[in-house]
Order: C-alpha cells, then sequence, then structure tokens
C-alpha cells in the first residue's frame, strides 16, 4: 500500500516510524512467510504454563497481519501447527485449536476492513470439525476480498505437502512427459502464489521445521532472536528492510553495475 497508510497506524516519533520511513515500497518482498516460535520459552521466562504463550502470541499474530497489510505485502504465510506438533500434550493442543478458532471470532472483522482473503494451508480434513466449521466461515468470508492474502499453515508440514501434490498430479492424468517445476507448484497448496521472498523464524532456531520446503528454495531467511509474543509491527519493519539490502543472486552471479561508454 503505502507509507501514509503504515504511518496512519503507528504511533509518530516511535521507533516503528523511523523503520517504516526507511522501507523501499517499491521493493516490497511480494510473499512473507514466518515460522512463528519460541511461544513455551516466552512463557517459561515469566514462569507460566506454556499455553499463556500461545495467548500471548495471538497479539503478535493480530499485529503483523494489519502491518503486513498496510505495508502492501501480497501474500503472508503465518505457520500455526505442524503435522509434527501433534505429538505435543492433548491439552496443549486443544487450547492452540481454541485459540485458533477464538482469532478467528475476533478478527474476522479486521480481515475484512483490511480487505484480506484468508486462505488454509495443510491437511485441513484432518483438523477437527469445529475448527474446519471457523475455518470454512472464516475463508468464505473473506473470498470475496482484493488486497492481501492471508495463509495460515495448520496441520502442515512441507513434505506431506510435496507427497499431496504429487498424488494430485497422478489423479489430474498428468504424464512424466507433462510434469515440470512449473507444472508441479500447480498442484501444491500455494498454487498459484509467489514463492516466499522473506522467510521470518522467530527465537533464534536455525531451522525450516518442514515449512514450505518447495517455496523456499531461493528465500531470503531473516532469524530472529525474539520471542514470537514479543514480535511486532517494528521487528517486521527490521526484517523488510534487512530483506531490501539483500543482494538475489538466485546462483547467477552479481549483475555489475553499468559502465559508461568509454570509461577505464
Ligand atoms: C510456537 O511456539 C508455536 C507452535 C509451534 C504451535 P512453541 O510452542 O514451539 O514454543 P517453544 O519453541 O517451545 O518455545
Ligand atoms: C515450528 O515450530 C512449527 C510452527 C511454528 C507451527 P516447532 O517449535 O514445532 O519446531 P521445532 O520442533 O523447534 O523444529
Ligand atoms: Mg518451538
Amino acid at each position: 500500500m503505502s507509507l501514509e497508510q503504515l504511518l496512519a497506524w503507528i504511533p509518530p516519533g516511535s521507533p516503528d516510524e523511523a523503520l517504516a520511513r526507511q522501507v523501499n515500497f517499491d521493493q516490497l518482498p511480494a510473499h512473507v512467510a514466518i515460522i512463528m516460535d519460541g511461544n513455551g520459552r516466552w512463557a517459561a521466562e515469566r514462569h507460566l504454563p506454556r499455553v499463556e504463550g500461545h495467548r500471548a502470541g495471538i497479539d503478535s499474530v493480530r499485529d503483523v497481519v494489519e502491518t503486513s497489510a498496510r505495508l502492501g505485502i501480497d501474500v503472508l504465510t503465518l505457520y500455526a501447527f505442524s503435522i509434527e506438533n501433534w505429538k505435543r500434550p492433548r491439552a496443549e493442543v486443544n487450547t492452540l485449536m481454541t485459540l485458533l478458532k477464538r482469532y478467528l471470532r475476533l478478527e474476522l472483522g479486521t480481515l475484512l476492513k483490511n480487505n484480506i482473503r484468508f486462505r488454509v494451508i495443510g491437511r485441513v480434513d484432518e483438523l477437527p470439525p469445529d475448527v474446519r466449521h471457523e475455518l470454512e466461515i472464516g475463508i468464505g468470508r473473506t473470498a470475496g476480498n482484493t488486497g492481501m492474502l492471508f495463509n495460515i499453515a495448520l496441520n502442515y508440514s512441507g513434505r506431506a505437502e510435496i507427497v499431496d501434490a504429487a498424488r494430485r498430479a497422478i489423479a489430474a492424468g498428468i504424464t512424466p512427459d507433462d510434469l515440470d517445476e512449473q507444472h508441479f507448484s500447480d498442484f501444491l497448496y500455494t498454487a498459484g502464489q509467489p514463492d516466499p521472498d522473506l522467510l521470518i523464524r522467530t527465537s533464534g532456531e536455525m531451522r525450516v521445521s518442514n515449512f514450505l520446503l518447495w517455496q523456499i528454495a531461493y528465500s531470503e531467511i531473516w532469524v530472529t532472536e525474539t520471542f514470537w509474543p514479543d514480535f511486532r509491527c517494528r521487528h517486521l519493519l527490521e526484517a523488510v528492510v534487512a530483506y531490501q539490502k539483500r543482494d538475489r543472486r538466485y546462483g547467477g552471479i552479481k549483475q555489475p553495475t553499468t559502465v559508461a561508454l568509454g570509461a577505464k
């Protein structure tokens, strides 16, 4: 969108404002993907149960979704629950599902106000029926929006996504000769979306934890020590500003700056 729309949402004179002014709006990442991590450690630092970290993390989601929409990001993908996360204690999983339902119910208005289209990526059919119901409402009510696409990765695994895509390609009768990288990506959950330009991970872990394995082939990675419940607008702006200083080569070489004819 624009600097004005972002500034309207940022307290004047704050560090966020200084960061917002450093953003080059002609070079925004089209797709930002975030591995929201560190909720449990955030809670442990405060001698609170892990679920309090998840609860606090909802405020970060709210902030980041609206900041991204105002900034003018085309696609935001948040990793909320991996297939591997079912290994956690049942009470923690139940709280995560309840928080998700509550978020969707309470934030639908914000999504509509910001013209955000909501989508889910992952094995949605394996989620509990009440969660699916809430997701369907969110997807249906925002389907006509034309602004930022907000994907939430739920019951998601990058490897499972690739297997699901292969199954769909086979079911669609694709022959080996028809299949190339572009065609294959049409069977992924993210079909038609740009690959993430910027992948953010909070809490300092240097791993991708089975997230968007196909799509992050050439993403710029930005890891912050900040735990997810402390992550706000300013951290996202910091990541975008850092991203804009990167030299993306895609396996090629840095383009030499044009030298004026006759220059030595
Ligand atoms: C991220 O925080 C939330 C989910 C994975 C659902 P964690 O719950 O993984 O928190 P840490 O990494 O244990 O601190
Ligand atoms: C990644 O975080 C999954 C989500 C953010 C939903 P985890 O906390 O599950 O990842 P690991 O176990 O540290 O790799
Ligand atoms: Mg974690």
